[in-house]
């Protein structure tokens, strides 16, 4: 299973990617969560990329490609894996095509920019664990009641002026996506504004899980 994740930021690629892994292990290989691993680890890609994802905009595709094939090279790829939030532009998905990479699915997660800021605002991430939470009242997931506020970490990127301009990177950059996709007949549409349960019985029949 070969599939791509192709949403605006806060769509919810990281959860869904998530239950995923969970019932099929596959590999989740999140772009986002390996650009911040090298900006914690100083590397020199880390020290590239870093302000472009304070500021909410793309890191060049040249780099993003790099890390890319380095990541899926490797042997727990070989079972299958979802890209969340890889490629993000038309260059990128060239880049993978002339890889030879073949994809089985893009899941194109449909949200209105209301319930992305929203979910943004409230995400937090579980310092001990990486995943995933929102502190939002009724947020999904919620913490557990044995976190405590400063074991849960808020991105830089998910302050208001950036969530808006990674909207805007979004439509004029990665939003192209679609019909580059859907003209390849691999998109599959989800309403990812439900709740997980609800996407779930969306999601797992196109998937065949
Ligand atoms: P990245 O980390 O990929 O961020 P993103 O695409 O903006 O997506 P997010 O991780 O913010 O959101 P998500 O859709 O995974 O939602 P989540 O599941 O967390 O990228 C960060 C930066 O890195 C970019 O801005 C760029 O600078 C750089 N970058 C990365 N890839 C790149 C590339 N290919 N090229 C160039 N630059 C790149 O959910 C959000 C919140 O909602 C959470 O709190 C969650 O608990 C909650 N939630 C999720 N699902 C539901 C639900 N069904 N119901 C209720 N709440 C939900």
């Amino acid at each position: 299973m070969r599939l791509i994740f192709l949403g605006p930021p806060g769509a919810g690629k990281g959860t869904v990617a998530h239950h995923v892994t969970q019932k099929t292990g596959v590999v989740q290989i999140s772009t986002g969560d390996l650009l911040r691993e090298a900006v914690k680890n100083g590397t020199e890609l880390g020290k590239k990329a870093k302000s472009y994802m304070d500021a909410g905009e793309l890191v060049p595709d040249a780099l993003v490609i790099g890390l890319l094939k380095d990541r899926i090279a490797r042997s727990d790829c070989a079972r299958g894996f979802i890209l969340d939030g890889f490629p993000r532009t038309i260059p990128q998905a060239e880049a993978l095509e002339a890889a030879g990479v073949q994809i089985d699915k893009v899941i194109n997660f449909r949200i209105k920019d209301e319930v992305v800021i929203r979910r943004l605002s409230g995400r937090r991430i579980h310092k001990k664990t990486g995943r995933i939470y929102n502190v939002n009242p009724g947020g999904y997931p919620a913490p557990t009641s044995d976190m405590k506020p400063e074991d849960l970490l808020q991105r830089d990127d998910d302050k208001p002026e950036a969530i808006a301009n990674r909207l805007e990177v979004y439509r004029r950059q990665t939003e192209p996506l679609i019909s580059f996709y859907a003209s390849r007949k691999l998109l599959a549409d989800i309403d990812a504004a439900k709740d997980m349960a609800e996407i779930a019985v969306e999601l797992d029949p196109i998937l065949g899980i």
